[in-house]
């Protein structure tokens, strides 16, 4: 037995040396946080992605309002009859800014509440899910697939209260 013992204390010092050397040193810099997770935002390709997808968005509205049995020409023709380019262009910046401030976007939506927004024109349920078709189409024509689609739906959705019924 005796003639084993230095053996296995040259082997108990060897494995404190490696467990010793593989522990970091207090000096060792701390390890590097994990990266914060993409933004819906950054995802939908940040202001030019979202830009993209309410021109296609308006586009689809404006085809819509001109077709025969339109939904949402009755609250839509007031304003593209106007001749005011510049309450379309305030629509447009205005719907960027909501998306993208929604989205974890640096974007600050500087508009009416929603409820104020909507207010008098008595928007139906019917309405709002032909609204939510033009914008899920524009989702679709910019390339927009799941995850993100259903993200931003989910948030267009969350919204109907606010909207419908004013
Ligand atoms: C969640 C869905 C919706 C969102 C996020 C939304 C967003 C907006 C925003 C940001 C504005 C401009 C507010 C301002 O001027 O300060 C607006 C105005 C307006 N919205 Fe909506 N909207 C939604 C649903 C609808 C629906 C369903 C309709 C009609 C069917 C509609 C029709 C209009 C009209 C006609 C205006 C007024 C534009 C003007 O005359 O300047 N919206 N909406």
């Amino acid at each position: 037995m005796k003639i084993f013992l230095p053996v296995r204390k040259s082997l108990l010092a060897g494995a404190l040396l490696l467990a010793a050397t593989a522990c970091s040193k207090s000096s060792d810099p701390a390890p590097a946080p994990a990266p914060a997770p993409a933004t819906l935002y950054s995802r939908l390709g940040n202001v030019d992605g979202v830009s993209k997808v309410v021109d296609s968005f308006l586009a689809n509205v404006i085809a819509e309002s001109q077709t025969s049995n339109s939904s949402l020409k009755r609250t839509f023709n007031p304003l593209l009859t106007s001749g005011n380019a510049q309450r379309v262009t305030l629509l447009r910046d205005n719907l960027i800014d909501q998306i993208g401030q929604a989205t974890g976007g640096p974007l600050v939506y500087k508009g009416l509440t929603m409820t104020a927004a909507h207010k008098g024109m008595a928007i139906t349920t019917q309405e709002f899910g032909v609204f939510g078709v033009a914008f899920t189409k524009a989702l679709t024509d910019n390339g927009v697939k799941d995850p993100e689609k259903t993200e931003l739906l989910t948030i267009i959705t969350s919204l109907q209260s606010q909207v419908v019924g004013q």
